[in-house]
């Protein structure tokens, strides 16, 4: 019998680096086999899978994306645990690693509630899963967020403009805050903190005056008080959910205008999952990783592991799920006291 794998939702840096901290932990310590599932639950059901051996694992800490590909199938629209457990038992696989974020891990708990043998790992870059301190990806996407945010800085303070850097953050604006202070932001604006553009202007324009090329970081999806809805101009994704961009090129007019400082908006996008991992990321994720073999063995099904300080930890998977891990007032608070 062999263990599974699949990562599911969008990628962030560290998920092959949990791949390998499994598999070579299960190999070399355990003696133990394991299959990948390509694109997430979708192997699964289509039957789409590899083994995943010690020399496929060679190496990929430092790869960006997965080896084993993801996509956000949910297992419950295309045949449920009945179709999982039947191609288990056709493949051999007898309990299964679920890598994901909110989405996949709801639909793994959901399955561990229907008796799956299965555990999860938390991953997104955007830092919102509650119940661990910190998710693999996070790191990475600040670290990429505060390099473009110092070089914004560089051709802003050129050109004397404002300079707007959009950054992920859909729910929550752990990466904004984070990469924002980092960079020395002289405004940051979170989806947590709805703000009105007269104080955004405002920040804008004392900076300006201290003679600064202002620099705003805000998160995908911050909104001003003024609007009902996030910034979607692109409309729904497949999954209706509403696909975010674009908030900075909003503003950016709206403070030229208001404050007569040229103003340029960068959105970051996708260049902040791509790529190498940062070293805090890998060793989290080996770590995660690692632990998840020994739930495994340790038969918690529906448990998912989780750091709390520096010590890797399992909670149940119910503890991450339905609450979001937002940006608290109080660090948000203590950020604003160095706007402007
Ligand atoms: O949830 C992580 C995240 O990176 C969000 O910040 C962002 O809105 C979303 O994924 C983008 O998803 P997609 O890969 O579908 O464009």
């Amino acid at each position: 019998m062999a263990i599974g794998i699949l990562t599911g939702g969008g990628d962030a840096p560290g998920l092959n680096a949990v791949i390998r901290g499994v598999v070579l932990t299960g190999v070399q310590v355990h003696g133990l086999d394991f299959i990948g599932f390509r694109d997430g639950w979708k192997g699964i059901l289509h039957e789409d899978y590899a083994p995943l051996t010690r020399h496929d694992i060679r190496g990929i800490s430092k790869l960006g994306g997965t080896i084993i590909g993801t996509s956000r199938t949910n297992p419950f629209e295309h045949g449920g645990i009945e179709r999982v457990r039947e191609v288990f038992d056709k493949i051999g696989v007898d309990s299964l690693i679920v890598i994901g974020g909110e989405g996949t891990l709801a639909a793994t708990k959901a399955m561990a509630d229907l008796g799956l043998p299965v555990v999860g790992v938390p991953k997104t870059v955007d830092n919102d899963l509650d119940g661990t301190d910190y998710t693999f990806g996070f790191d990475t996407a600040v670290e990429i967020a505060t390099e473009s945010m110092d070089r914004l800085r560089t051709t802003g303070d050129a050109h004397g403009r404002c300079m707007i850097a959009e950054v992920m953050g859909r729910h929550v604006g752990w990466i904004a805050l984070h990469s924002g202070m980092a960079a020395g932001a002289h405004a940051i604006l979170i989806p947590e903190v709805k703000t009105s553009i007269e104080q955004v202007c405002d920040w804008v324009t004392s900076a300006k005056d201290r003679g600064r090329a202002p620099l705003v970081a805000v998160a995908e999806g911050f909104s001003l008080e003024t609007m009902k809805d996030v910034h979607a101009e692109r409309g729904f994704d497949e999954f209706g959910r509403p696909r975010l961009g674009g908030i900075g090129e909003v503003l950016a007019p709206m403070i030229q205008e208001r404050t007569g400082i040229e103003t340029r908006a960068t959105t970051l996008g996708h260049i902040q999952r791509g790529g190498t991992p940062t070293g805090y990321d890998r060793v989290l994720a080996t770590r995660f990783g690692m632990a998840a073999l020994q739930t495994v063995i340790d038969e918690k099904w529906g448990r998912m592991v989780a750091l709390r300080g520096t010590e890797i930890i399992d909670v149940a998977l119910d503890d991450a799920l339905g609450k979001l891990k937002t940006v608290p007032q109080e660090r948000y608070d203590e950020a604003r006291l160095l706007f402007g």
